[in-house]
Protein backbone atom coordinates (compact mmCIF):
# COMPACT_ATOMS: atom_id res chain seq x y z
CA UNK A 1 0.00 0.00 0.00
CA UNK A 2 1.54 3.28 -0.93
CA UNK A 3 0.54 5.60 1.72
CA UNK A 4 3.86 8.12 2.19
CA UNK A 5 2.78 10.32 5.29
CA UNK A 6 1.73 7.19 7.21
CA UNK A 7 5.23 5.12 6.13
CA UNK A 8 7.37 8.57 6.95
CA UNK A 9 5.77 8.94 10.62
CA UNK A 10 6.71 4.94 11.18
CA UNK A 11 10.11 5.38 10.27
CA UNK A 12 10.53 8.42 12.40
CA UNK A 13 9.22 7.27 15.23
CA UNK A 14 10.89 3.94 14.76
CA UNK A 15 14.41 5.91 15.23
CA UNK A 16 12.93 7.36 18.46
CA UNK A 17 14.81 10.72 19.26
CA UNK A 18 14.46 11.99 22.56
CA UNK A 19 11.52 14.40 21.81
CA UNK A 20 12.02 18.00 22.80
CA UNK A 21 9.70 19.25 21.35
CA UNK A 22 5.71 20.16 21.16
CA UNK A 23 3.77 18.29 21.28
CA UNK A 24 3.72 18.56 25.39
CA UNK A 25 2.58 14.66 25.98
CA UNK A 26 5.72 13.47 24.26
CA UNK A 27 4.80 10.78 22.51
CA UNK A 28 2.04 9.95 24.70
CA UNK A 29 3.65 8.72 27.48
CA UNK A 30 0.96 10.08 29.81
CA UNK A 31 -1.91 8.97 27.74
CA UNK A 32 -2.39 4.92 28.03
CA UNK A 33 -3.91 4.85 31.52
CA UNK A 34 -6.25 7.28 31.40
CA UNK A 35 -6.92 7.48 27.49
CA UNK A 36 -6.72 4.00 26.50
CA UNK A 37 -9.67 3.95 23.74
CA UNK A 38 -8.60 7.12 21.67
CA UNK A 39 -9.54 5.63 18.35
CA UNK A 40 -12.53 4.92 19.75
CA UNK A 41 -13.15 8.01 21.33
CA UNK A 42 -12.87 9.48 17.62
CA UNK A 43 -16.98 10.43 17.58
CA UNK A 44 -19.46 13.19 16.47
CA UNK A 45 -22.36 15.09 18.07
CA UNK A 46 -24.06 11.24 18.98
CA UNK A 47 -26.90 11.78 21.56
CA UNK A 48 -25.61 11.68 24.93
CA UNK A 49 -21.86 13.10 23.71
CA UNK A 50 -22.49 17.26 23.18
CA UNK A 51 -22.12 19.56 20.31
CA UNK A 52 -19.19 22.29 20.91
CA UNK A 53 -21.12 24.79 18.51
CA UNK A 54 -23.72 25.13 21.14
CA UNK A 55 -22.54 23.19 24.63
CA UNK A 56 -25.17 22.27 26.83
CA UNK A 57 -23.65 18.69 28.02
CA UNK A 58 -20.72 17.16 28.82
CA UNK A 59 -18.25 19.96 26.47
CA UNK A 60 -19.85 22.56 28.77
CA UNK A 61 -19.45 20.62 31.44
CA UNK A 62 -15.13 20.31 30.59
CA UNK A 63 -14.98 23.83 29.57
CA UNK A 64 -16.32 25.15 33.07
CA UNK A 65 -13.82 23.28 34.86
CA UNK A 66 -11.17 24.68 32.57
CA UNK A 67 -12.22 27.89 33.44
CA UNK A 68 -12.03 27.38 37.00
CA UNK A 69 -8.49 25.57 36.85
CA UNK A 70 -6.94 28.55 34.77
CA UNK A 71 -9.12 31.45 36.41
CA UNK A 72 -11.25 32.44 33.64
CA UNK A 73 -14.97 33.27 33.18
CA UNK A 74 -15.57 30.93 30.39
CA UNK A 75 -13.52 28.78 28.42
CA UNK A 76 -13.73 27.59 24.78
CA UNK A 77 -12.35 24.28 23.34
CA UNK A 78 -10.51 25.38 20.09
CA UNK A 79 -9.45 22.39 17.77
CA UNK A 80 -7.06 24.94 15.46
CA UNK A 81 -4.28 25.37 18.34
CA UNK A 82 -3.86 28.83 19.60
CA UNK A 83 -4.20 30.50 15.97
CA UNK A 84 -8.05 30.20 15.59
CA UNK A 85 -8.07 31.33 19.40
CA UNK A 86 -6.28 34.68 18.52
CA UNK A 87 -8.39 35.03 15.23
CA UNK A 88 -10.89 34.94 17.61
CA UNK A 89 -10.06 36.99 20.40
CA UNK A 90 -8.93 39.48 18.02
CA UNK A 91 -12.67 39.40 16.10
CA UNK A 92 -14.46 39.33 19.99
CA UNK A 93 -12.51 42.28 20.98
CA UNK A 94 -12.24 44.81 18.38
CA UNK A 95 -13.84 46.50 15.32
CA UNK A 96 -12.78 47.25 12.08
CA UNK A 97 -10.45 51.00 12.29
CA UNK A 98 -9.54 50.15 16.02
CA UNK A 99 -6.36 50.91 16.80
CA UNK A 100 -4.34 48.52 18.86
CA UNK A 101 -0.78 48.44 20.10
CA UNK A 102 1.00 45.01 18.73
CA UNK A 103 4.43 44.19 19.46
CA UNK A 104 6.47 44.30 16.24
CA UNK A 105 7.53 40.59 17.81
CA UNK A 106 4.23 39.04 17.79
CA UNK A 107 3.11 35.59 15.86
CA UNK A 108 2.27 35.78 12.36
CA UNK A 109 -1.21 34.77 13.45
CA UNK A 110 -2.07 37.93 14.85
CA UNK A 111 -1.48 40.06 11.48
CA UNK A 112 -4.01 37.45 10.58
CA UNK A 113 -6.27 38.54 13.45
CA UNK A 114 -5.84 42.20 12.36
CA UNK A 115 -6.84 41.24 8.82
CA UNK A 116 -10.26 39.49 10.56
CA UNK A 117 -10.92 41.99 12.47
CA UNK A 118 -10.24 45.12 10.31
CA UNK A 119 -8.16 46.38 13.65
CA UNK A 120 -5.79 49.00 12.87
CA UNK A 121 -2.10 48.10 14.39
CA UNK A 122 -0.07 50.67 16.18
CA UNK A 123 3.08 49.25 16.50
CA UNK A 124 5.34 49.18 19.62
CA UNK A 125 8.83 47.71 18.98
CA UNK A 126 10.03 45.09 21.93
CA UNK A 127 13.63 45.82 23.36
CA UNK A 128 16.41 44.19 21.86
CA UNK A 129 19.58 42.28 23.19
CA UNK A 130 22.85 43.35 20.98
CA UNK A 131 24.82 41.38 23.37
CA UNK A 132 22.85 38.18 23.16
CA UNK A 133 21.51 38.95 19.61
CA UNK A 134 17.51 38.52 21.38
CA UNK A 135 14.99 40.49 21.14
CA UNK A 136 13.04 40.53 24.54
CA UNK A 137 9.45 42.26 25.10
CA UNK A 138 7.95 45.31 25.11
CA UNK A 139 8.73 47.69 28.23
CA UNK A 140 6.25 49.14 30.21
CA UNK A 141 7.39 52.63 29.52
CA UNK A 142 7.18 51.67 26.31
CA UNK A 143 3.63 50.65 26.63
CA UNK A 144 2.90 53.85 28.80
CA UNK A 145 4.57 56.30 25.64
CA UNK A 146 2.84 54.55 23.10
CA UNK A 147 -0.60 55.38 25.34
CA UNK A 148 0.04 58.75 25.83
CA UNK A 149 0.86 59.33 22.02
CA UNK A 150 -2.91 57.40 21.09
CA UNK A 151 -5.18 57.83 23.43
CA UNK A 152 -7.84 56.52 21.04
CA UNK A 153 -6.37 53.22 21.19
CA UNK A 154 -8.57 50.21 22.13
CA UNK A 155 -6.26 47.65 23.34
CA UNK A 156 -2.85 45.39 23.16
CA UNK A 157 -1.98 42.03 22.20
CA UNK A 158 1.27 40.81 24.04
CA UNK A 159 3.03 37.15 24.43
CA UNK A 160 3.69 35.78 27.79
CA UNK A 161 6.41 33.55 27.69
CA UNK A 162 8.02 34.32 24.00
CA UNK A 163 9.42 31.09 22.86
CA UNK A 164 12.42 31.83 24.77
CA UNK A 165 9.96 31.96 27.92
CA UNK A 166 10.33 35.04 28.74
CA UNK A 167 7.65 37.31 29.78
CA UNK A 168 6.90 40.90 30.18
CA UNK A 169 5.91 43.03 32.63
CA UNK A 170 1.93 41.64 32.77
CA UNK A 171 0.45 43.22 35.74
CA UNK A 172 2.29 46.64 35.06
CA UNK A 173 1.05 46.74 31.69
CA UNK A 174 -2.29 45.97 32.37
CA UNK A 175 -2.19 48.70 34.92
CA UNK A 176 -1.26 51.16 32.10
CA UNK A 177 -3.94 50.03 29.90
CA UNK A 178 -6.47 49.94 32.55
CA UNK A 179 -6.45 53.84 33.08
CA UNK A 180 -7.58 54.50 29.44
CA UNK A 181 -10.09 51.40 29.48
CA UNK A 182 -7.87 49.13 26.83
CA UNK A 183 -8.30 45.55 26.56
CA UNK A 184 -5.61 43.39 27.11
CA UNK A 185 -5.47 40.57 24.98
CA UNK A 186 -2.59 37.77 25.89
CA UNK A 187 -1.29 35.46 23.63
CA UNK A 188 -0.38 32.75 26.02
CA UNK A 189 0.09 29.81 23.74
CA UNK A 190 3.13 28.79 25.75
CA UNK A 191 1.99 29.48 29.10
CA UNK A 192 -0.75 27.04 29.30
CA UNK A 193 1.32 25.26 32.30
CA UNK A 194 2.02 28.57 34.10
CA UNK A 195 -1.04 28.33 36.28
CA UNK A 196 -0.10 24.82 37.93
CA UNK A 197 3.20 26.17 39.99
CA UNK A 198 3.90 29.14 41.82
CA UNK A 199 7.49 29.11 40.98
CA UNK A 200 6.70 29.70 37.76
CA UNK A 201 5.34 33.11 35.78
CA UNK A 202 2.13 34.83 36.54
CA UNK A 203 -0.31 33.70 33.60
CA UNK A 204 -2.87 35.87 32.21
CA UNK A 205 -5.51 34.55 33.94
CA UNK A 206 -3.73 35.97 37.01
CA UNK A 207 -3.10 39.45 35.77
CA UNK A 208 -6.84 40.28 34.59
CA UNK A 209 -6.20 40.18 31.44
CA UNK A 210 -9.88 40.35 29.25
CA UNK A 211 -9.37 37.30 27.05
CA UNK A 212 -6.28 34.85 26.24
CA UNK A 213 -5.28 31.98 24.31
CA UNK A 214 -3.19 28.72 25.43
CA UNK A 215 -2.04 26.28 23.28
CA UNK A 216 -2.92 22.69 25.76
CA UNK A 217 -0.65 21.40 22.70
CA UNK A 218 2.67 22.75 23.53
CA UNK A 219 3.27 22.59 27.16
CA UNK A 220 0.62 20.24 28.55
CA UNK A 221 0.37 16.85 27.56
CA UNK A 222 -2.71 17.37 25.29
CA UNK A 223 -2.82 16.27 21.29
CA UNK A 224 -2.16 18.65 18.50
CA UNK A 225 -4.22 21.51 17.95
CA UNK A 226 -5.91 21.31 21.23
CA UNK A 227 -5.89 24.71 22.78
CA UNK A 228 -7.98 27.02 25.53
CA UNK A 229 -9.53 30.36 24.79
CA UNK A 230 -10.31 32.01 27.83
CA UNK A 231 -12.92 35.20 28.59
CA UNK A 232 -12.97 37.66 31.37
CA UNK A 233 -16.38 38.69 32.23
CA UNK A 234 -15.93 42.15 32.70
CA UNK A 235 -13.94 44.15 35.87
CA UNK A 236 -15.84 45.27 38.26
CA UNK A 237 -19.21 45.40 37.85
CA UNK A 238 -19.11 45.80 34.40
CA UNK A 239 -21.37 43.37 32.03
CA UNK A 240 -19.33 41.06 30.00
CA UNK A 241 -18.36 43.26 26.45
CA UNK A 242 -17.03 39.78 25.28
CA UNK A 243 -18.88 36.98 26.11
CA UNK A 244 -21.58 36.42 23.37
CA UNK A 245 -19.49 37.81 20.88
CA UNK A 246 -16.75 35.41 21.71
CA UNK A 247 -19.19 32.23 21.70
CA UNK A 248 -20.31 33.69 18.62
CA UNK A 249 -17.11 34.05 16.78
CA UNK A 250 -15.76 30.48 18.08
CA UNK A 251 -18.91 29.17 16.39
CA UNK A 252 -17.99 30.67 12.96
CA UNK A 253 -13.90 29.59 12.94
CA UNK A 254 -13.96 26.37 14.69
CA UNK A 255 -15.20 23.05 12.77
CA UNK A 256 -18.95 22.21 12.70
CA UNK A 257 -17.09 17.97 13.59
CA UNK A 258 -14.76 18.86 15.97
CA UNK A 259 -12.40 15.93 17.08
CA UNK A 260 -13.60 15.03 19.99
CA UNK A 261 -9.76 13.37 20.62
CA UNK A 262 -8.69 16.57 20.82
CA UNK A 263 -11.75 17.92 23.14
CA UNK A 264 -10.89 14.92 25.66
CA UNK A 265 -6.99 16.00 25.65
CA UNK A 266 -7.87 19.55 26.75
CA UNK A 267 -9.96 17.78 29.43
CA UNK A 268 -7.77 15.27 30.36
CA UNK A 269 -5.10 17.31 30.57
CA UNK A 270 -6.61 20.06 32.70
CA UNK A 271 -7.82 17.26 35.11
CA UNK A 272 -4.15 16.11 35.38
CA UNK A 273 -2.29 19.03 35.76
CA UNK A 274 -5.15 19.94 39.13
CA UNK A 275 -3.98 16.62 40.25
CA UNK A 276 -0.64 16.18 39.69
CA UNK A 277 0.89 19.59 38.22
CA UNK A 278 2.17 20.76 40.96
CA UNK A 279 4.43 17.71 41.89
CA UNK A 280 5.12 16.95 38.73
CA UNK A 281 6.33 19.86 38.16
CA UNK A 282 8.74 20.19 40.34
CA UNK A 283 10.24 16.88 39.35
CA UNK A 284 10.61 18.66 36.22
CA UNK A 285 12.68 21.45 37.27
CA UNK A 286 14.76 19.50 39.59
CA UNK A 287 15.58 17.64 36.59
CA UNK A 288 16.09 20.86 34.39
CA UNK A 289 18.36 21.96 37.67
CA UNK A 290 20.62 18.72 37.70
CA UNK A 291 20.87 19.65 33.38
CA UNK A 292 21.84 22.85 34.04
CA UNK A 293 24.69 21.61 36.39
CA UNK A 294 25.76 19.27 34.44
CA UNK A 295 25.60 21.79 30.88
CA UNK A 296 27.65 24.51 32.28
CA UNK A 297 30.16 22.33 33.59
CA UNK A 298 30.48 21.12 29.46
CA UNK A 299 30.28 24.74 28.68
CA UNK A 300 27.07 25.21 27.17
CA UNK A 301 25.52 28.48 28.45
CA UNK A 302 22.01 27.92 29.52
CA UNK A 303 21.04 31.82 30.34
CA UNK A 304 20.31 30.66 34.29
CA UNK A 305 19.75 34.02 35.61
CA UNK A 306 18.78 35.90 32.63
CA UNK A 307 17.51 39.15 33.26
CA UNK A 308 16.25 42.53 31.83
CA UNK A 309 14.64 45.47 33.25
CA UNK A 310 11.89 44.66 30.50
CA UNK A 311 11.73 41.07 31.06
CA UNK A 312 9.21 40.23 34.12
CA UNK A 313 10.16 36.31 34.95
CA UNK A 314 11.57 33.74 32.61
CA UNK A 315 9.88 30.39 32.79
CA UNK A 316 12.58 27.76 34.03
CA UNK A 317 11.15 24.91 32.41
CA UNK A 318 11.82 26.31 29.08
CA UNK A 319 15.99 24.96 28.72
CA UNK A 320 17.61 27.89 26.48
CA UNK A 321 21.41 26.46 25.27
CA UNK A 322 23.41 29.16 23.67
CA UNK A 323 26.12 27.51 22.20
CA UNK A 324 27.95 30.27 20.47
CA UNK A 325 30.75 29.77 23.13
CA UNK A 326 31.54 26.35 21.37
CA UNK A 327 32.35 27.80 17.53
CA UNK A 328 28.78 27.42 15.96
CA UNK A 329 25.33 28.61 15.49
CA UNK A 330 22.45 27.19 16.99
CA UNK A 331 21.43 26.18 13.68
CA UNK A 332 24.65 24.04 13.54
CA UNK A 333 24.20 22.83 16.97
CA UNK A 334 20.57 21.39 15.91
CA UNK A 335 22.22 19.35 13.69
CA UNK A 336 25.01 17.96 15.94
CA UNK A 337 22.26 16.84 18.48
CA UNK A 338 19.86 15.24 16.22
CA UNK A 339 22.90 13.18 15.21
CA UNK A 340 23.37 12.44 18.81
CA UNK A 341 19.63 10.97 18.81
CA UNK A 342 18.03 14.09 20.44
CA UNK A 343 15.55 16.39 18.50
CA UNK A 344 14.77 19.85 19.68
CA UNK A 345 11.98 22.61 19.25
CA UNK A 346 13.90 25.38 17.00
CA UNK A 347 17.18 27.15 16.98
CA UNK A 348 18.49 30.40 15.68
CA UNK A 349 22.00 31.93 15.35
CA UNK A 350 24.04 31.07 18.39
CA UNK A 351 20.92 29.15 20.60
CA UNK A 352 18.86 26.39 21.00
CA UNK A 353 14.99 25.81 22.43
CA UNK A 354 14.03 22.84 24.20
CA UNK A 355 10.49 22.34 24.92
CA UNK A 356 10.30 20.29 28.17
CA UNK A 357 6.89 19.40 30.14
CA UNK A 358 5.60 17.41 32.69
CA UNK A 359 6.36 14.49 30.03
CA UNK A 360 9.91 14.01 30.22
CA UNK A 361 11.81 11.72 32.16
CA UNK A 362 15.15 11.28 34.06
CA UNK A 363 16.47 9.26 31.21
CA UNK A 364 15.78 11.98 28.41
CA UNK A 365 17.63 14.25 30.46
CA UNK A 366 20.33 12.13 30.69
CA UNK A 367 20.27 11.26 26.98
CA UNK A 368 20.39 14.90 26.62
CA UNK A 369 23.24 15.32 28.56
CA UNK A 370 25.46 12.72 26.73
CA UNK A 371 24.60 14.28 23.38
CA UNK A 372 25.51 17.64 24.69
CA UNK A 373 28.78 16.22 25.88
CA UNK A 374 29.19 15.02 22.05
CA UNK A 375 27.77 18.98 20.98
CA UNK A 376 30.91 20.50 23.66
CA UNK A 377 33.64 18.21 22.14
CA UNK A 378 33.27 19.34 18.98
CA UNK A 379 34.38 22.88 20.74
CA UNK A 380 35.81 25.03 17.93
CA UNK A 381 35.90 21.81 14.97
CA UNK A 382 33.28 23.46 13.00
CA UNK A 383 33.80 27.11 13.18
CA UNK A 384 31.57 29.26 11.22
CA UNK A 385 32.30 32.90 10.77
CA UNK A 386 30.20 35.03 13.34
CA UNK A 387 28.01 37.50 11.88
CA UNK A 388 27.20 40.82 12.79
CA UNK A 389 23.96 41.79 11.87
CA UNK A 390 21.89 44.80 11.46
CA UNK A 391 18.33 45.20 12.70
CA UNK A 392 17.19 48.63 12.35
CA UNK A 393 14.47 49.91 15.32
CA UNK A 394 12.28 51.39 12.93
CA UNK A 395 8.80 51.51 12.16
CA UNK A 396 8.28 52.26 8.30
CA UNK A 397 5.39 54.42 7.09
CA UNK A 398 2.07 52.42 7.29
CA UNK A 399 0.20 53.52 3.75
CA UNK A 400 -2.63 50.55 3.57
CA UNK A 401 -3.85 49.22 6.75
CA UNK A 402 -3.40 45.22 7.01
CA UNK A 403 -6.48 44.53 5.38
CA UNK A 404 -6.90 46.45 2.63
CA UNK A 405 -3.10 45.48 1.60
CA UNK A 406 -4.80 42.10 1.96
CA UNK A 407 -7.38 42.64 -0.27
CA UNK A 408 -5.28 44.18 -2.84
CA UNK A 409 -3.23 42.04 -5.75
CA UNK A 410 0.19 41.28 -5.26
CA UNK A 411 3.28 40.77 -7.42
CA UNK A 412 6.60 39.54 -6.82
CA UNK A 413 9.52 41.91 -7.48
CA UNK A 414 13.12 41.36 -6.58
CA UNK A 415 13.85 42.57 -3.17
CA UNK A 416 16.62 45.12 -4.59
CA UNK A 417 14.45 46.47 -7.06
CA UNK A 418 11.61 47.63 -4.63
CA UNK A 419 12.08 50.07 -3.36
CA UNK A 420 8.84 53.16 -3.18
CA UNK A 421 6.62 50.21 -3.10
CA UNK A 422 3.72 49.05 -0.64
CA UNK A 423 4.30 45.45 1.78
CA UNK A 424 2.15 42.37 0.57
CA UNK A 425 3.28 39.85 3.14
CA UNK A 426 5.90 40.37 6.62
CA UNK A 427 9.41 40.08 5.38
CA UNK A 428 13.03 40.13 7.70
CA UNK A 429 15.59 38.70 9.17
CA UNK A 430 15.40 35.90 10.86
CA UNK A 431 16.37 35.28 13.47
CA UNK A 432 15.15 37.86 15.39
CA UNK A 433 11.97 37.09 12.87
CA UNK A 434 10.87 40.88 13.61
CA UNK A 435 9.22 42.34 9.95
CA UNK A 436 11.42 44.94 8.71
CA UNK A 437 8.23 45.51 6.45
CA UNK A 438 4.46 44.42 7.53
CA UNK A 439 1.99 44.00 5.08
CA UNK A 440 0.69 47.85 3.88
CA UNK A 441 4.81 49.36 4.66
CA UNK A 442 6.01 51.40 2.21
CA UNK A 443 9.67 49.90 1.86
CA UNK A 444 12.91 52.30 1.85
CA UNK A 445 16.04 51.73 0.38
CA UNK A 446 17.74 51.80 4.16
CA UNK A 447 15.31 48.77 5.44
CA UNK A 448 16.12 46.89 1.53
CA UNK A 449 20.06 47.49 2.29
CA UNK A 450 19.84 46.35 5.54
CA UNK A 451 18.08 43.19 4.44
CA UNK A 452 20.65 42.65 1.97
CA UNK A 453 23.35 42.99 4.09
CA UNK A 454 21.94 40.50 6.29
CA UNK A 455 21.87 38.18 3.46
CA UNK A 456 25.03 39.06 2.23
CA UNK A 457 26.58 37.56 5.39
CA UNK A 458 24.76 34.33 5.57
CA UNK A 459 21.75 35.29 7.28
CA UNK A 460 18.15 33.84 6.22
CA UNK A 461 15.37 36.23 5.19
CA UNK A 462 11.54 35.31 5.73
CA UNK A 463 9.03 36.36 3.47
CA UNK A 464 10.84 36.42 0.20
CA UNK A 465 10.16 33.58 -2.55
CA UNK A 466 13.37 32.06 -3.62
CA UNK A 467 15.40 34.36 -1.50
CA UNK A 468 15.02 36.75 -3.74
CA UNK A 469 11.65 38.00 -4.54
CA UNK A 470 9.23 40.36 -2.57
CA UNK A 471 5.21 40.14 -2.17
CA UNK A 472 4.20 44.19 -2.97
CA UNK A 473 0.72 45.48 -3.60
CA UNK A 474 0.90 45.98 -7.38
CA UNK A 475 0.37 49.13 -9.50
C1 LIG B 1 3.86 32.87 20.34
C2 LIG B 1 2.94 31.97 19.56
N1 LIG B 1 1.65 32.30 19.43
C3 LIG B 1 0.78 31.53 18.76
C4 LIG B 1 1.19 30.38 18.14
C5 LIG B 1 0.19 29.54 17.39
O1 LIG B 1 -0.13 28.41 18.13
P1 LIG B 1 -0.77 27.09 17.49
O2 LIG B 1 0.37 26.35 16.86
O3 LIG B 1 -1.36 26.36 18.65
O4 LIG B 1 -1.79 27.51 16.50
C6 LIG B 1 2.53 29.99 18.22
C7 LIG B 1 3.01 28.76 17.56
O5 LIG B 1 4.13 28.39 17.59
C8 LIG B 1 3.43 30.81 18.95
O6 LIG B 1 4.75 30.49 19.05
Amino acid sequence: MYMPLVSKLKEYISNQPVPFHMPGHKGGRQFPAELPFLPQMDLTEVPGLDNLQAPEGVIREAQLAAAEAFRSDACFFLVNGSTSGIHIMMMTAFHPGDRVLIPRNCHKSVWGGLVLSGAEPVYVLPEYDADRELVTHVSPQAVGRAVDGNPNIAGMVITNPDYYGLCPHLLEIRKILNKNGMKLLVDEAHGAHLIFHSDLPPSAGECDADIWVQSAHKSLPALTQSAYLHVREGRGNKESEYLDKAAQVHRMMQSTSPSYLLMASLDWARAYMEDKGREKLDKLLDYLSWTRRRLHVLGIDTMQGYSRPEVFQTDATRLILDVSELGFTGFKGEEILRQAGVQVEMSDNRRLVLICTIADREEDFRRLVEACRFLSQKKGKCREKRRSLTISREIPRQMLSPKEAFERKKVLVPLKDARGRICGEPVGTYPPGIPRFCPGELIDSQGIEEMLENQALGARLFGLTENVLISVIAE
